[in-house]
């Protein structure tokens, strides 16, 4: 009697789970993105929200979480309650790179979290203001090398992607650069634009804008092809500056760890679905941003992609010296 009403239970708790996945999604969703709006991540989140939000028939929120490179958003939903209501706009940084970087991570990217789907992902361009000294990624470097310490960088905050690839340019360019942390992109690059820093890593998308109108000039591109329609002119560091050198930002959404299968399934064809849409898709080509094959986006796929990100930013924070001082 005793085990027949435990396995009923059980039942009913199964059942009730079930019925509220299939009725969802029946109230406002937030999107959390741990960085000031107006930034890449934002733009991305805000831009593929909507997209997604027409297919699922309900409101996606973006709340906006920043501090700390995206770990305070981040740490933030990974508490928040597995219903389908609350995700996290994710990306290389703080949900790659951040077990590498923190001593101590309140969550974990894999085991507190479930993937939902990728997004494209933005190489970055390196800019300077248009009263720059600095004409080449060439000049940059021997300036950097000639005064160490004397070249500022700002990025979206310690362990954002502006940061981690900074890093990067730093330890293989052999320099010696200061980096100004804050609390997104958009903050970062209007400092730039005013002139108070010099030079800054942003992403491809946000950062065409500025130097279409003249406010910032790309002095070289992370990717390892060039960018003819969106950066004319603009070589990519690998070609004879920094061989080798290739980065770009990944982001994706997750839903913290237990959320019902079904919502994850129903989130990911949503998307699936509006990339359909081969406006969209093509105007976010002409914006910089890589779009993937549609494997990639899976749940499983980005899933895979997160654990296998967390072990190689291990490596690569080691190799690169990549410290958060
Ligand atoms: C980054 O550099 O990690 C992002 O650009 C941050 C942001 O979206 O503001």
């Amino acid at each position: 009697m005793k085990r027949l009403k435990t396995l009923l239970a059980a039942l009913c708790l199964c059942l009730s789970a079930t019925a509220q996945a299939q009725a969802w999604p029946a109230r406002n969703i937030t999107w959390v993105v741990p960085f000031a709006a107006g930034g890449p991540t934002d733009a991305m989140a805000r831009d593929i929200a909507d997209k997604v939000s027409k297919q699922i028939g309900q409101v996606i929120v973006i709340e906006n979480a920043a501090g700390a490179g995206g770990t305070i958003g981040a740490a933030k939903a990974a508490r928040a309650t597995a219903d389908g209501y609350t995700f996290l706009v994710g990306h290389m940084g703080y949900m790659g790179a951040g077990p590498a970087l923190y001593k101590k991570l309140s969550y974990d990217p894999v085991k507190d979290f479930d993937a939902v789907f990728r997004f494209p992902d933005t190489p970055l361009v390196l800019l300077v203001g248009k009263s720059s000294p600095y004409k080449s990624a060439a000049d940059l470097i021997a300036a950097a090398k000639a005064s160490p310490g004397k070249v500022n960088f700002s990025n979206a905050g310690l362990g954002s992607s502006s940061h981690l690839i900074a890093a990067l340019f730093e330890a293989k360019a052999g320099i010696d650069v200061t980096q100004v942390a804050y609390k997104g992109a958009a903050p970062a690059i209007n400092d730039l634009i005013a002139g108070q820093v010099d030079v800054m890593f942003d992403q491809s998308n946000t950062a065409l804008p500025q130097v279409q109108g003249g406010r910032l000039t790309a002095l070289a591109l992370t990717s390892t092809s060039p960018m003819p329609q969106q950066y004319p002119g603009v070589p990519p560091l690998a070609d004879k500056v920094l061989p080798g050198f290739e980065a770009a930002t990944w982001y994706g959404l997750y839903a913290p760890k237990g959320v019902p299968r079904e919502v994850v399934q129903k989130m990911h064809q949503a998307y699936l679905k509006a990339l359909g849409d081969k406006d969209w898709t093509r105007r976010m080509g002409s914006q910089g941003i890589l779009l993937l094959p549609d494997a990639s986006y899976a749940p499983e796929a980005f899933a895979k992609h997160t654990a296998s990100e967390v072990e190689r930013w291990r490596k690569v924070v080691t190799d690169a010296k990549i410290q958060l001082d």
